[in-house]
C-alpha cells in the first residue's frame, strides 16, 4: 500500500531512460512550481543508477536557472540494470528515506515508469512525466523532446533533399525511434519524402524499388525515403536499392544528433506544464499517475495504464504521405 501523503516537506526529482530535448525545462518547472509551494526538492543524478548510489544535491529556484532553452539533462541520465532487481528497488527506498524524501518525480519513457510503478507498488508515491524523442509512450499524444527531435530530421531531410535534387538521387534518411515510427512518419509527411518505412506497416524491398522507378518514369528526379530504425537498416536497404535499381543511391543515419539541441517552443511550453503538473498531482496524494497531455490539455492516466503497453500510431497519417507523395 502507498502510504497516504500528508503535504510532503520534500520531494525529488530525476531524469531517467533517454535523455530527450525539454527535460531540462521540465525539471526547472518541478523545482520552481515546487518551491512556489512551500516544498523542498532533491534533484537525483543519473536517474534510477544515481538513486540507488545516493548520489543527490538539493535544488532550489536559482539551481535552476538559464535551463529552460539548452537540451540534454542537467540532472544527467542512465539506463539502470541494478535498478531491475528487487535489491537495487530496495537500495532506492532507502536512499529516498535517509534523504528524506517524501515523493519522487521521475521524467522519461517507458522504462523509466516500469521503475517507477515498482516504486508506487512498494509503497513511496511517484509521478511519472513522459520524455522520450520516441513519442511511444501510450495515453499521451506528446511526449517532450518528440517535436523538437521531428524539427532536427526534417533539417536534415530539406538539406539532403537539395543535394538529392542537384544529383537526381535516391536518399535514404534513418531516423530514430527504436521499436516505433512515430519520428520517421512526423518528419516524412512534413518533410514531403517520397516513401515513409516505418515498423508498424510491413513493406516489401521488391515493391519499394518499383515505386521509386515508377516515380521516376513520372518525372520525378530524387527520391528521399525516410527509414525508422526499427523497420530497416537504412544502410542495408540502400545496398538493395542500388543494386535493384540501378539508380545513384546514398545513405545518411541521423543518429543521436536527434536527441540533442535546443528544444522547440512546443516542447518547452510542454515541459513546462507537466512539471508543474506533476508537483501538483503530488500535493494532491494523486501518485502513481502520468502526466498527459490530450487535445491541448494536461491531464493525469494512471502508470499502470501506461506500463507495458505499446502506443498505436495513426496509420491515416501514413496513408496521406503516401498519398501526398503521388
Ligand atoms: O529512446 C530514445 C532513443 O534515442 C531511441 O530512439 C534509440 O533507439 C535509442 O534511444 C538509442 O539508445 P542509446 O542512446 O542507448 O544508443
Amino acid at each position: 500500500m502507498t502510504k497516504s501523503l500528508s503535504r510532503p516537506r520534500r520531494i525529488g526529482v530525476l531524469t531517467s531512460g533517454g535523455d530527450a530535448p525539454g527535460m531540462n525545462a521540465a525539471v526547472r518547472a518541478v523545482v520552481r512550481k515546487a518551491v512556489y509551494e512551500g516544498l523542498l526538492v532533491t534533484g537525483v543524478m543519473r536517474g534510477y543508477a544515481g538513486l540507488i548510489d545516493g548520489d543527490m544535491r538539493p535544488l532550489d529556484e536559482r539551481s535552476v536557472g538559464d535551463l529552460i532553452h539548452r537540451g540534454g539533462t542537467f540532472l544527467q541520465t542512465a539506463r539502470s540494470e541494478r535498478f531491475k532487481t528487487p535489491e537495487g528497488q530496495a537500495q532506492a527506498r532507502a536512499r529516498l528515506e535517509e534523504a528524506g524524501i517524501e515523493a519522487l518525480v521521475t521524467i522519461g519513457g517507458g522504462g523509466t515508469f516500469k521503475g517507477a510503478l515498482a516504486l508506487q507498488d512498494a509503497g513511496f508515491p511517484v509521478v511519472g512525466v513522459p520524455g522520450s524523442i520516441d513519442n511511444d509512450i501510450p495515453e499521451t499524444e506528446y511526449s517532450i523532446g518528440f517535436d523538437t527531435a521531428v524539427d532536427t530530421a526534417l533539417d536534415a531531410i530539406e538539406r539532403l533533399r537539395d543535394t538529392a535534387w542537384a544529383h537526381s538521387r535516391v536518399f535514404l534518411v534513418e531516423v530514430m525511434g527504436r521499436d516505433t515510427g512515430f519520428i520517421a512518419l512526423a518528419a516524412g509527411l512534413a518533410g514531403g519524402a517520397e516513401t515513409v518505412l516505418i515498423p508498424e506497416v510491413p513493406f516489401d524491398v521488391g515493391e519499394l524499388c518499383e515505386s521509386i522507378l515508377t516515380s521516376y518514369r513520372k518525372g520525378k528526379r530524387h527520391s528521399v525515403i525516410v527509414v525508422a530504425e526499427g523497420a530497416a537498416s537504412a544502410a542495408d536497404l540502400g545496398r538493395q536499392v542500388r543494386e535493384r535499381t540501378g539508380l545513384d543511391t546514398r545513405v545518411t543515419v541521423l543518429g543521436h544528433v536527434q536527441r540533442g539541441g535546443r528544444p522547440t517552443g512546443f516542447d518547452r511550453t510542454l515541459a513546462s506544464q507537466m512539471g508543474a503538473a506533476a508537483v501538483d498531482l503530488i500535493l494532491q496524494g494523486k501518485t502513481g499517475q502520468m502526466t498527459a497531455w490530450r487535445s491541448g490539455r494536461v491531464l493525469a492516466v494512471p502508470l499502470r495504464e501506461v506500463v507495458g503497453r505499446r502506443k498505436e500510431i495513426d496509420l491515416s497519417l501514413y496513408e496521406l504521405a503516401k498519398i501526398l507523395a503521388i
